[in-house]
């Protein structure tokens, strides 16, 4: 079996952010999306996974490099414009050839990872597509399955009145008959050859396409709550680890992870929280549920619920910061000159919430 991982889009619901950097490249407890992602791959015994690029093909290039990281090789598969997770199938299809293959959406973390899902298609060779469904409470900004019987009868991508709130997660399984679905279907309203619709193209041909329902929980990070949620989840589950320095006079609690370099002087940690590597967090107070990226400064400052990322610096601020994203290089702290005020440099769509 093959991996096929989709790391194109442009993130536009995670502005500022996704300016400068590729969505799938935002760190959830310190890893990049995407890493888990190909970490979940690896770990359902594939080694052979395409990464489909668009717009930022050269970020995510340097990032993951050939894979041999994971010990996995790594293809890199351009899709021109963003024109539907259909079409990056089309796109790849010399990459995949004959072979069975699992799709997976690089903005995409779900509880427990993939490896029964692919033992089980494994398990069927009669199965030509396994799609993962969840409940969520808004199915309409999804692609929506109705189910008879344990078995699907009808796939509808973003409906108006959806007919259940069983979704579609962004993993799907396929053998090659998936290419005579992307060569049949045409694009949607929004313009995009929809999968969705590929798979109810399959549906209507009386090809086999079994559902599987996931319990545990799942999250596509498109948007910054989804992010911080997304976090938490991940958090709660990392095994903590103490690899950095922390001096006599802090307290760390049995849920923090502090990453190699990283320093904590004078400090309270809550966890679960991780505090990254040549990281220092000095004379502060570090909440739950927050993940603090490598090379930050953070002192005498207080938050909790957060995440930072990379070279950020939070010095002397006056109020406990919370429910925030704060991204690279910010610089937030008290200002020495009069007058006595806010000065704020802030890039296009960002967000702040005042006392
Ligand atoms: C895509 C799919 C949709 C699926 C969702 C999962 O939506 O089209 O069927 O439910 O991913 O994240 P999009 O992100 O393109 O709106």
């Amino acid at each position: 079996m093959k991996g096929l991982v989709l790391s194109g889009g442009k993130g536009t619901r995670l502005y500022p952010l996704t300016y400068t950097r590729a969505k799938q490249l935002i760190p959830v407890a310190n890893k990049p999306v995407l890493f888990r992602v190909i970490e979940a791959i690896r770990d359902a015994g594939i080694d052979d996974i395409g990464v489909v690029v668009g717009d930022t093909a050269q970020e995510i290039k340097t990032a993951v490099g050939d894979g041999s990281r994971w010990d996995v090789n790594i293809t890199y598969i351009h899709q021109e414009q963003p024109l539907g997770i259909a079409h990056a199938v089309k796109v790849a299809r010399e990459f995949l050839g004959d072979d069975r293959f699992v799709m997976f959406l690089a903005d995409n973390v779900i509880q427990g990872g993939i490896s029964a899902l692919i033992a089980d298609f494994g398990q069927h060779p009669e199965w030509h597509s396994q799609v993962v469904l969840t409940r969520v409470p808004q199915p309409e900004q999804y692609g929506v399955a109705e189910l008879s019987d344990g078995r699907i009868v009808r796939l509808i991508e973003k409906p108006k009145n959806p007919p259940s709130d069983l979704i579609l997660v962004g993993i799907y399984m396929f053998d090659s008959h998936i290419f005579e679905a992307t060569d049949a279907i045409r694009p949607s309203w929004r313009g995009e050859l929809e999968i969705t619709d590929a798979i109810q193209w399959l549906i209507d041909q009386g090809y086999t396409v079994s559902p599987h329902i996931h319990e545990g929980w799942w999250i596509d990070t498109g948007a910054p709550e989804q992010m911080l949620n997304a976090n938490n989840l991940v958090l709660e589950e990392l095994a903590p680890e103490i690899n950095g320095y922390v001096d006599r006079d802090s307290q760390v609690d049995a849920r923090v992870t502090v990453e190699e370099g990283a320093e904590i002087i004078n400090s309270v940690i809550r966890g679960p929280t991780i505090i990254g590597r040549n990281t220092r967090i000095v004379n502060s107070y570090i909440g739950p549920f927050s993940s603090v990226y490598h090379d930050v400064l953070i002192q005498n400052s207080e938050l909790e619920y957060c995440m930072v990322l990379e070279h950020t610096t939070i010095k002397d601020v006056p109020a406990r910061i919370q429910d925030s994203l704060i991204g690279r290089g910010v610089e937030i702290t008290q200002s020495p000159v009069k007058p006595k005020a806010l000065k704020l440099t802030l890039g296009d769509h960002s967000k702040v919430g005042l006392l």
